[in-house]
């Protein structure tokens, strides 16, 4: 039975008071079939799959600093690269008060927070999900310092379950290869509040996939993944939308453990563009794609039909194109493909 959200809530009423240092590190993550649209408090309205991105991390230390009572508001700063990041501070400002319940304990200290990321901070790539992965395992370090006795499984869990409240995706960034998030009546153990690992090995053909970035854009995104969420709620296409992902869940798990490329192509590009397609068709809608993005889905098409190489593309909540491939094909898309574009690309991403 999956667990429930009353099974996290931590009890114990001891806490180290000394002063401690913790460093944890999270991956990015991927997704093949994706999360868009949530409701209640972080719960997907549909659940999606994803691959970890082990290569590119966010690695965080904190210094915790016993106040000797509990405060009202975790004390805290944030740095990224050892530079204070006030703008970020308010995300994890509402994180802290969403795990209050389940972790009470972090309220007891003073944090300063140190995060750095192995892939380049300025290139517009998302790192909330291994942010927040990261900072989720932190708390949950200290939590097993504190009480020891529960199982690896029951950990694992409730680091994904506090990962979704600080971001929907960071929920799936806390193991792999593979992880799904959302509860899915065909797949036992499947929930909404946690992301689970897939009871199959990964076929050895998805076990050495590359994931090359082409940076079309850099910078802040025009319109948050939050703001995008909240635009399904009222989406004349919502149900369709749900009731798609669904099947692609069922899937993309199928092709995960049989290693049917050609559908997991099919699949993988089909969300993409119905993620954009979701945005297209809002109200108010909004277009996240630029020239560039269109150009290179055209050409990787076409390189994929005249060189027969199994490559594809996805896309995340902006204009960057993730170019996912064996990583047997790299050389000859490196000669075909990579090397004649003019944009930046930032290699093994995964
Ligand atoms: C398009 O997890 O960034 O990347 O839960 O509001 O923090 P919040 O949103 P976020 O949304 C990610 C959406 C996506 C698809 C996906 O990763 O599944």
């Amino acid at each position: 039975m999956p667990w429930t959200e009353k099974d996290f809530i931590f009890k114990d009423n001891h806490y180290p008071s000394n002063r401690l240092e913790i460093t944890e590190e999270a991956p990015s993550n991927i997704a093949l079939v994706k999360y868009w649209g949530k409701y209640g408090l972080q719960r997907p309205m549909n659940p999606s799959i994803s691959f970890t991105l082990s290569q590119s991390k966010t690695i965080t230390k904190a210094i915790l600093t016993p106040l000797g009572k509990p405060a009202n508001k975790v004390s805290f700063k944030f740095y990224l690269d050892n530079r204070h990041q006030p703008a970020f501070e308010p995300k994890i400002a509402r994180f802290f008060d969403l795990i209050h319940r389940y972790t009470p304990f972090v309220f007891q200290y003073d944090w300063q927070i140190y995060s750095h990321n192995t892939f380049p901070h300025s290139s517009g790539i998302a790192s909330s999900a291994s942010g927040f992965a990261a900072l989720a395992k932190l708390i949950m370090n200290l939590e097993k310092q504190i009480n020891p006795y529960q199982n690896a499984l029951y950990y694992l869990q409730k680091t994904s379950f506090l990962a979704r409240l600080g971001s929907g995706s960071a929920a799936r960034s806390i193991s792999g290869p593979v992880m799904l998030w959302g509860e899915h009546p065909q797949i036992a153990g499947t929930s909404d509040l946690y992301a689970t690992l897939p009871d199959f090995d990964l076929h050895p053909v998805f076990q050495n996939f590359k994931d090359s970035i082409v940076l079309v854009e850099t910078g802040q995104k025009k319109v948050s993944s939050t703001a995008g969420h909240a635009l399904m709620d009222q989406h004349p296409f919502k149900n369709i939308r749900i009731q798609q992902a669904f099947d692609n869940v069922i899937k993309m798990n199928q092709i995960l453990k049989t290693g049917d490329i050609s559908h997991f192509i099919d699949i993988v590009e089909a969300e993409a563009l119905g993620l954009h397609a979701m945005m297209m068709t809002s109200r108010p809608n909004y277009i996240l794609m630029q020239p560039g993005t269109l150009q290179i889905i055209h050409s990787l098409r076409q390189i994929r039909k005249e060189h027969n190489i199994p490559v594809c593309f996805t896309l995340d909540a902006g204009a960057n194109v993730h170019v996912l491939y064996p990583e047997g094909e790299k050389n000859k898309l490196q000669k075909i493909f990579f090397d004649n574009l003019e944009h930046k690309i930032i290699f093994d991403y995964l």
